[in-house]
């Protein structure tokens, strides 16, 4: 079994292969995530929403990512994992950011950290990259900046905000990241942004054009309810086969149909 590696992932930009990346929070999820072929798992900042109710992914905080991260990890023998940086874990300063992402590293035995932004964090993404920690950028739908933008809607729709994204997105890529996430943005920019880096490029609501995918899997199995926005392909309707399963449950234990026979010692 070959494991997947930050090398790999650029071999593979550079051959046309395209990459298949999935979030997973737990152990059960990353295990089948794994065996199902998927090159690199995100253990994203989404555990906020997905896992814990939250509104948004700002409250979750650096030892949350760490249990996730490591409940992840034993889980995975092929993909590559990336974990995100929290909010509030990075964008202090460089030496936060750098200690943030050894936490991850040493407490989690993850293989590459994620971060949000461009210009701002170049600095800590340098720095991280010099510990010989992997950086992955994210760019355009930033969703811990969500107070700022005040929407989940597209982002550099207008020439302005283009142009900035295709700035920092080269100034990442320069500061050190292996690859970058391009969240909901255009799919001709998203397009010309890929031609235009070394690195790999991983959409989400990004187009087709991407060096890879990611999605959140609890989305593409259906079990988030209500989400389901134009560029989620929803691969299960897992919500209403777990719902239907829990009623059956509930009325064979009422009408004393389970356990029968068989089903004791
Ligand atoms: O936290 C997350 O799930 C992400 C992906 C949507 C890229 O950052
Ligand atoms: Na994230």
């Amino acid at each position: 079994l070959k494991k997947v590696t930050t090398h790999r992932l650029q071999e593979m930009k550079n051959k046309g292969e395209k990459i298949a990346m999935l979030t997973a929070y737990d152990y059960s999820m990353a295990t089948v995530v794994d065996e199902g072929g998927i090159d690199a798992v995100l253990v994203g900042d989404s555990a906020s929403m997905v896992m814990a109710g939250h509104e948004t992914t700002l409250p979750i905080t650096l030892d949350q990512m760490i249990y996730h991260a490591s409940s992840v990890i034993r889980g995975v023998k092929r993909a590559l994992v990336v974990v995100d940086l929290p909010f509030g874990s990075y964008q202090g300063n460089s030496k936060e950011a750098l200690n943030s992402a050894i936490r991850i590293m040493k407490e989690s035995g993850a293989h590459a950290v994620k971060l949000e932004g461009g210009g701002e964090v170049a600095e800590s993404i340098e720095r991280i990259v010099a510990a010989g920690i992997p950086v992955m950028g994210h760019l355009g739908l930033t969703p811990q900046s969500i107070y700022k933008f005040g929407t989940y809607t597209v982002r550099a729709k207008e020439e302005a905000e283009a142009e900035k994204l295709k700035k920092d997105v080269l100034r990442i890529q320069q500061a050190g990241c292996f690859s970058v996430v391009l969240e909901k943005i255009p799919a001709a920019l998203a397009a010309e942004v890929t031609q235009s880096l070394s690195i790999p490029t991983i959409g989400i609501g990004a187009g087709p054009h991407c060096d890879g995918q990611v999605l959140v899997v609890n989305d593409m199995i259906g079990l988030t309810k209500g989400f389901r926005p134009r560029f989620l392909r929803q691969y299960l309707d897992l919500y209403s086969q777990i719902s239907g399963a829990v009623q059956n449950y509930v009325n064979d234990v009422k009408s004393n149909d389970f356990p029968n026979a068989t089903e004791q010692y």
